[in-house]
C-alpha cells in the first residue's frame, strides 16, 4: 500500500533535512571510488519547489539539488556514463526509456540489476545508438518516486542533423497537489480500475505555462516528453506553422501538422515550428484534449525576422533499426484486459495493492522478484509481429524496452510506418507491431499509465 511507501519517503525528507543531503554528504560517501571524470552524477535528492502559488511543495525528488532533473545531453554513437548516487531513503534505480542498452543497463530491479539503497549506487554505461529526445526514470516505487518528480529529459544529438536556430526542451508533466500545494495520496483505486488517477497541477518544465524567447521567423526544434504518470495529450500549435518531424524518438516517414495529436505518458514529440516575421508574436503549443484544454507553454518572437523557411529543414537521418522480415516474422497474439483476479503481492518497489489489469489474462505488477513467466520466448535476430488488442474501454501508452519496433497496420486508423518503443493503443484497436529480437535478455512490455502497469499491465519478453 502505498501509506508504507509514503511513511519512507518522508523519512527520506526528514533525514535529508537534518543532514542536510546534498554535496555537503559526500563525506558520508568517502571511501568509494570516485567515477570516472566523464560520468555524468545523477543523485537523487528531496527538496522543496515552487509548483504552484503559495507555499513551496516539500518531498520533491529530483537528480541533483535544485530544480527539476537536468536534460541528459548524450552523442550518438558515443559511449555515455553516469553514476546513479541514491540520496533518498527509497531505493531506486534509473531506466532510459526508448535508448536501446544492453540489458544489464536497463535499469529495472530484479530483473537486470539490484535496488540501488540509499547511500549505494549504480554506474550506468552504454552507448546510444539511435539519436532523438529519449527520457529517463526509476523503474522502482515509480507511482511514487516519478509522482513526486524524478523523471527528466534526454536528447541524444547527432552532429548530422539540420541545422534550427533554437532548440527548446518541454518536460510535460502533472503534479497531485493539495490546495496547501502539498502531495496528496498518489492514486484512487477506482481511478486506477479506469484511466488512472489525473495531478492536480499541471506544469511544462516544473513551470505554470513558460514562455520563451525565439527569434523571429527563425526555425525552432521543440522536443517534449511527457513523463506523466497519467495523462494523455493532444497536441495543437496555434500562431505559426508548425509540422511533426520525429516521434519517440525517430523520424516521421512523412512530416504533418499536430492537429490534436494524441500521445500518452512515455512518448515524445518533436516539432519544426517556424516564428511569425512579427516581433511579440505569440505561438502557443497547447494540449487540447479533453474538456479542460491547456496552453503548456508558449514562445515569443523576437528581433527582426530571419525569414527561414520550414521547408528548408533537411530530413532527419533514420536511426539504425533492424528492418523486419515481415514475411518470416512468427506472430505473439497479446490481449490487454481488466482482470477480476487480485494478485497484488506486496513489494518494497511499490505494489499499490491492487491487481485491476492483465495482459494475455496474466496480472503481474512488474519489478517483484517472483516474475512470471515471460509472454514469449524469442529468438535472437528473428522478426515477430505482436498482434496487441485493446480489450478495455481506454487508452494504454504500451512500452517495449530494449528494443523499437515498427507500426505496420491498425484495424482503426490509417498509421504510417513509425518507428517507436511506445504506442498508445486505442479503445478496441487492434495493431500490428513488428520487430527484429535483436536484443539479447529480458525486457519489460507495460502499460506507462503507472497504475496500470503497477496493478497488472505488465510482462515481458525473453531474447536468448
Ligand atoms: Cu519508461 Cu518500463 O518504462
Ligand atoms: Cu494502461
Amino acid at each position: 500500500m502505498p501509506a508504507l511507501t509514503r511513511r519512507k519517503l518522508l523519512q527520506g525528507a526528514a533525514a535529508a533535512g537534518a543532514a542536510g543531503i546534498g554535496l555537503s554528504a559526500a563525506g558520508k560517501f568517502a571511501g568509494w571510488a570516485a567515477p570516472k571524470p566523464e560520468s555524468l552524477i545523477l543523485k537523487t535528492a528531496s527538496i522543496e519547489a515552487q509548483l504552484m502559488q503559495g507555499a513551496p511543495t516539500k518531498n520533491v525528488l529530483t537528480y541533483g539539488e535544485t530544480g527539476m532533473p537536468p536534460v541528459v545531453r548524450m552523442r550518438k554513437g558515443e559511449p555515455f556514463a553516469a553514476r546513479l548516487i541514491n540520496g533518498i531513503d527509497d531505493p531506486t534505480t534509473i531506466h532510459w526509456h526508448g535508448v536501446r542498452v544492453p540489458n544489464k543497463m536497463d535499469g529495472v530491479p530484479f530483473m537486470v540489476q539490484p535496488y540501488v539503497y540509499q547511500g549505494d549506487h549504480f554506474d550506468y554505461a552504454f552507448t546510444p545508438p539511435d539519436a532523438g529526445t529519449f527520457w529517463y526514470h526509476p523503474h522502482c516505487n515509480t507511482l511514487i518516486q516519478m509522482g513526486h518528480g524524478l523523471t527528466g529529459v534526454i536528447v541524444v544529438e547527432n552532429p548530422n542533423d539540420p541545422v534550427f536556430d533554437v532548440e527548446m526542451v518541454v518536460n510535460l508533466r502533472d503534479w497531485r497537489l493539495g490546495d496547501d500545494g502539498q502531495f496528496i495520496d498518489p492514486f484512487r483505486p477506482r481511478d486506477a480500475a479506469k484511466a488512472g488517477t489525473f495531478g492536480t497541477v499541471r506544469t511544462a518544465n516544473w513551470l505554470d505555462q513558460p514562455q520563451f524567447d525565439a527569434p523571429a521567423g527563425g526555425l525552432v526544434r521543440l522536443r517534449a516528453a511527457i513523463t506523466d504518470v497519467t495523462r494523455i495529450y493532444a497536441f495543437r500549435v496555434d500562431g505559426a506553422e508548425a509540422t511533426v518531424i520525429a516521434l519517440d524518438g525517430n523520424p516521421v516517414p512523412q512530416r504533418f501538422t499536430p492537429d490534436a495529436l494524441q500521445l500518452g505518458p512515455g512518448q515524445r514529440l518533436e516539432l519544426a515550428i517556424r516564428m511569425p516575421d512579427e516581433e511579440g508574436a505569440i505561438v502557443s503549443l497547447r494540449d487540447v484534449r479533453g474538456t479542460k484544454p491547456k496552453i503548456l507553454a508558449t514562445l515569443r518572437s523576437v528581433g527582426k525576422s530571419l525569414k527561414h523557411e520550414l521547408r528548408d529543414v533537411g530530413p532527419l537521418e533514420a536511426n539504425p533499426v533492424a528492418e523486419l522480415d515481415v514475411d518470416g516474422a512468427k506472430r505473439i497474439p497479446l490481449a490487454l484486459s481488466a482482470t477480476a483476479e487480485n494478485v497484488a503481492a506486496d513489494s518494497i518497489c511499490g505494489s499499490l495493492g491492487y491487481s485491476f489489469w492483465a495482459i494475455n489474462k496474466v496480472p503481474w505488477p512488474g519489478d517483484t522478484p517472483d516474475p512470471t513467466a515471460p509472454l514469449a520466448e524469442l529468438k535472437l535476430g528473428q522478426s515477430y509481429i505482436i498482434d496487441m488488442e485493446n480489450l478495455t474501454p481506454h487508452a494504454h501508452p504500451i512500452h517495449l524496452h530494449g528494443m523499437s519496433f515498427k507500426v505496420l497496420s491498425s484495424s482503426t486508423r490509417a498509421v504510417q510506418p513509425l518507428v517507436s518503443d511506445t504506442y498508445l493503443i486505442l479503445p478496441n484497436e487492434k495493431v500490428q507491431l513488428g520487430f527484429v529480437a535483436d536484443n539479447p535478455g529480458d525486457w519489460l512490455l507495460h502499460c506507462h499509465i503507472i497504475e496500470h502497469q503497477k496493478t497488472g499491465m505488465t510482462s515481458y519478453f525473453r531474447v536468448v
